[in-house]
């Protein structure tokens, strides 16, 4: 069986070569659409899906069907989990597009170019979004008949981690964070589309995630960013490794793995709008303090927020360096990219 890529290879080639592959077939999907939707809402949708991000989470795809395989990547698996990866990619792409609109985060500048609503209108931004929320589950689907089992998992993962209890969940949490008195600390519910895994173990397992002696706005802040950001992350993670056949065992080590990294990302994104500059980040920064946002930074500070992402590491790497896994080589490497990552 040929391999694509090889637990050997360094991260970067990983990245590259993953990044281009993906973009070649989002670009087939938009192709793909041309004759059945109107020319505006697909110029809004490629705008925004084509744009130059990193495409992190559909190489988290890659990565943790990659895991359970000795850690390569063959060009058979590679295509397994394309779907799942393109999925994961167009909720990214929509809840960006949602998160720039004036009634949201009120942005202008996205992936290095203005915002999908300054480039085009409010109405057409909003229904890219929507568009790209939907075409996401239509892509998923083709995650095709033999792996009927796994299918209904996948649909689970992909909404659970979207929707209400999840990454719009957090999104609501955050618009109204300094706001709201009550403050809740609500579950992750993904292990939820499993019943072989136990969810009070998992639960437990999540402690580990704050400092006990932490003030209830910091637990509720990390449970904010673990759904706004980390959900979709872990559910990137799982996808790969649910379509490449991992055990439950498995897939509960990389859904916390993901967990972990999600919440790295988040801290990082807090850290990098404090520390780096529009210019690196294709996006605006500083605006996080302007518009009164609770984040990792301006509750701990600088440094302590870097510690916690070490930590996290640690954590993340404690679940995949053990012997359920050999040689998941890439996923280690990215969880130090993910901790000192400049943009
Ligand atoms: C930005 O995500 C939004 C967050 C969840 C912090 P990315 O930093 O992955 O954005 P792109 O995809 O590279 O543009
Ligand atoms: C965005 O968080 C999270 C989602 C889009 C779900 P931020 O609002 O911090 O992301 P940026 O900084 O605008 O990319
Ligand atoms: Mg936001
Ligand atoms: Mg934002
Ligand atoms: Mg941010």
């Amino acid at each position: 069986m040929s391999e694509f890529l090889k637990y050997s290879d360094p991260l970067e080639l990983w990245i590259s070569t993953l990044g281009v592959y993906v973009n070649r077939e989002l670009e087939k999907v938009c192709e793909n659409l041309k004759n059945e939707v109107p020319q505006r809402l697909l110029d809004s949708i490629r705008y925004s899906l084509l744009a130059p991000g990193k495409r992190v989470r559909p190489i988290l795809v890659y990565l943790g069907g990659s895991a359970v395989h000795g850690g390569s990547l063959t060009l058979e698996l590679l295509q397994k989990l394309t779907p799942a990866a393109l999925a994961v990619e167009m909720i990214h792409a929509y809840s960006l597009i949602h998160d720039d609109l004036p009634a949201m985060d009120d942005d202008d500048f996205r992936r290095g170019r203005p915002t999908n609503h300054r480039h085009f209108d409010e109405a057409t931004a909003i229904l890219a979004g929507d568009a790209l929320q939907t075409l996401a589950f239509e892509t998923l689907e083709k995650i095709g008949e033999d792996f009927a089992e796994n299918t209904v998992s996948c649909f689970r993962i992909l909404s659970r981690a979207a929707g209400a209890s999840g990454m719009v969940g957090g999104q609501m949490d955050d618009m109204f964070f300094t706001r709201d008195a009550k403050r809740p600390v609500l579950p992750i519910t993904l292990y939820g589309c499993f019943p072989g895994i136990d969810n009070e173990f998992c639960q437990r397992k999540l402690q580990k995630f704050g400092n006990s002696s932490w003030t209830s706005e910091l637990r509720a802040l990390e449970s904010m960013q673990d759904r706004k950001t980390g959900a979709l992350i872990a559910a990137a993670v799982m996808l790969g490794s649910v379509l490449a056949g991992a055990s439950e065992e498995q897939i509960f080590s990389l859904g916390l793995y993901g967990q972990y990294l999600g919440l790295m990302f988040q801290i990082t994104d807090d850290l990098l709008d404090v520390t780096s500059s529009a210019e690196t980040m294709g996006k605006a920064v500083g605006k996080d303090d302007g518009k009164g946002k609770v984040t990792w930074v301006n509750h701990l500070g600088i440094q302590d927020s870097q510690k916690y992402v070490e930590r996290l590491n640690q954590l993340a790497r404690e679940e995949v360096a053990n012997p359920l896994f050999t040689q998941p080589v890439p996923l280690l490497a990215l969880l130090d990219y993910v901790a000192h990552r400049t943009h």
